[in-house]
């Protein structure tokens, strides 16, 4: 069945406090805006508007990806006047679903249970009852229980406000009545708005049959209106994420101290200790141990790898059996082999590390193919930059560097050699050979101290 989503988007969201239109505000690293987006075109026949008014280019460039017809409204007049915009580019059969961009934990499950219901006969509305009803616009039902109009909280009478079953503004029209409805709606109220919610009265008197759906939770329909509301579903939303990690089996040491901002998906008994973030797209093998405070975005991590605490990764991959950190951090690029090892205060860019070879402290690897079985010595750096351009350095399997050694880029190191500390090399190094680049050390015979004038 065709099924036209609007989003509404348009609005300025004072209450934020912000130079940024609401709803690019981030839950869990997402715009509000696109992640109601994802939700809606995962949906079956989806065919998706986008309202835009404040920051609307913004707005509109952040949600791109989506391919939604995007509709302006530059003044916006309420929720039907938004509606009536969309209105020329509905489908002429089908029906419409209304969504909000500031209402970001809508789930897919909830909106498919009213497209279930959905008929050209037939309007779908969100409700919810709420024990503090305040602010929303009432369900009005009569004595058969049947709905029969939405009265918002400014025009309601005393008996209405004690109604405590509220719109959530999620609704699904059919659109054979739709545009109709759109056309008679006026402006004749509290808020000299054009009230969306004013479409329930005439599809009651068009004998409509209206039903009511209801959402899992309260979070699910919350909106955003200021700081403090997108702090809570920031950890609503932070909750559920952890409790399906760790149903999929998945050792949470603190499940209210993890953040996933994007996509994390775990193999069998992976641990993750307090304060880590993942973001964007994390894969963890099985076995996978994780120490407090790391930070892990898009990377792949292989089976039985420890991740010490304080480490950081970033687009980079990462075998099977490794053990990297504390406080090691790799940089875009990095390609660890198995069994590699990458120790504190280390730093990896552009780096392909073999099988089982190690960096196990205060180093910079930067543009690097390294072969197994390699042992790099405290304090080694690739001098990969010249100034204007950066230059390969190349290290053959079961390579020995000193501590404190400088690999001048581009040099290449072959199988087997050993390279004395606290060398220079910026001559290529043969098979087998040892390199020894530093000044001979000379000690002199009964050296007088200095001592003090
Ligand atoms: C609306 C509903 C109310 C419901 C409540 C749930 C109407 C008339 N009322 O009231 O029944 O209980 O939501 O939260 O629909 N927007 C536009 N363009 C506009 C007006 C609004 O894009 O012209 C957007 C806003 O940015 C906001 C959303 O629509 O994201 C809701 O608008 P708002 O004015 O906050 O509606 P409420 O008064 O809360
Ligand atoms: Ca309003």
């Amino acid at each position: 069945m065709n099924q036209d989503i609007v989003i509404l988007a348009a609005g300025k969201g004072s209450r934020m406090k912000s130079a940024f239109s609401k709803v690019l505000h981030k839950i869990a690293g997402e715009a509000m805006v696109c992640r109601v987006l994802k939700t809606a075109s995962a949906l079956s026949g989806a065919n998706l508007h986008l309202v835009v008014g404040h920051q609307g280019e913004q707005v509109a460039a952040a949600c791109q990806d989506f391919s939604a017809n995007v509709v302006w409204q530059n003044d916006p007049q309420g929720t039907g006047d938004a509606l009536r915009r969309v209105a020329p580019s509905l489908q002429s059969t089908g029906a419409t679903l209304t969504l909000y961009g500031d209402v970001p934990l809508i789930r897919q499950a909830t909106l498919e249970k009213m497209m279930a219901l959905s008929t050209p006969n037939t309007l779908v509305l969100l409700t919810i009852s709420l024990v503090n009803p305040t602010g929303y616009g009432r369900i009005v039902r009569n004595a058969q229980g049947q709905v029969e109009a939405i009265v918002e909280q400014k025009d309601a009478t005393p008996e209405q406000l004690a109604i405590q079953e509220v719109n959530t503004g999620i609704l699904l029209a059919p659109n054979e009545h739709l545009q109709g409805w759109l056309a008679s709606l006026t402006n004749d109220n509290a808020q000299g708005e054009y009230y969306l919610t004013d479409i329930i009265a005439m599809a009651a008197q068009a004998g409509v049959e209206i039903v009511t759906v209801q959402p899992e939770s309260e979070a699910e329909v919350a909106g955003v209106n200021d700081r403090v509301q997108l702090a809570a579903l920031e950890r609503e939303l932070q909750t559920q994420q952890a409790i399906t990690l760790m149903q999929n089996g998945a050792t949470l040491l603190d499940p209210a101290r993890i953040d996933v901002r994007g996509e994390l998906t775990t193999g069998q008994d992976v641990v993750i200790d307090v304060n880590c973030i993942f973001e964007g797209k994390v894969v963890l093998g099985d076995g996978v141990q994780i120490g407090a405070n790391c930070h892990l975005k898009d990377c792949t991590v292989g089976d039985n790898t420890i991740i010490k605490s304080n480490s950081l990764i970033d687009d980079s991959r990462v075998g099977e059996s490794c053990d990297i950190g504390p406080f090691a951090r790799l940089r875009p690029g990095t390609e660890l082999a198995n069994k590699a090892k990458i120790g504190n205060f280390v730093e990896t860019k552009k780096a392909i590390i073999g099988e089982g070879s190690k960096v196990n402290h205060l180093s910079y690897i930067g543009d690097t193919e390294m072969g197994a079985h390699v042992n790099v010595g405290a304090g080694t750096i690739t001098c990969n930059y010249d100034g204007v351009n950066k230059h390969l350095t190349q290290v053959a399997d079961n390579v020995f560097i000193g501590s404190n050694t400088s690999l001048v880029a581009p040099v290449q190191v072959a199988e087997g050699a050993t390279i004395a500390a606290g060398s220079t090399i910026t001559k290529a190094v043969g098979e087998k050979k040892l390199a020894f680049a530093r000044a001979h050390q000379a000690n002199k015979d009964n050296w007088p101290r200095p001592t003090k004038k």
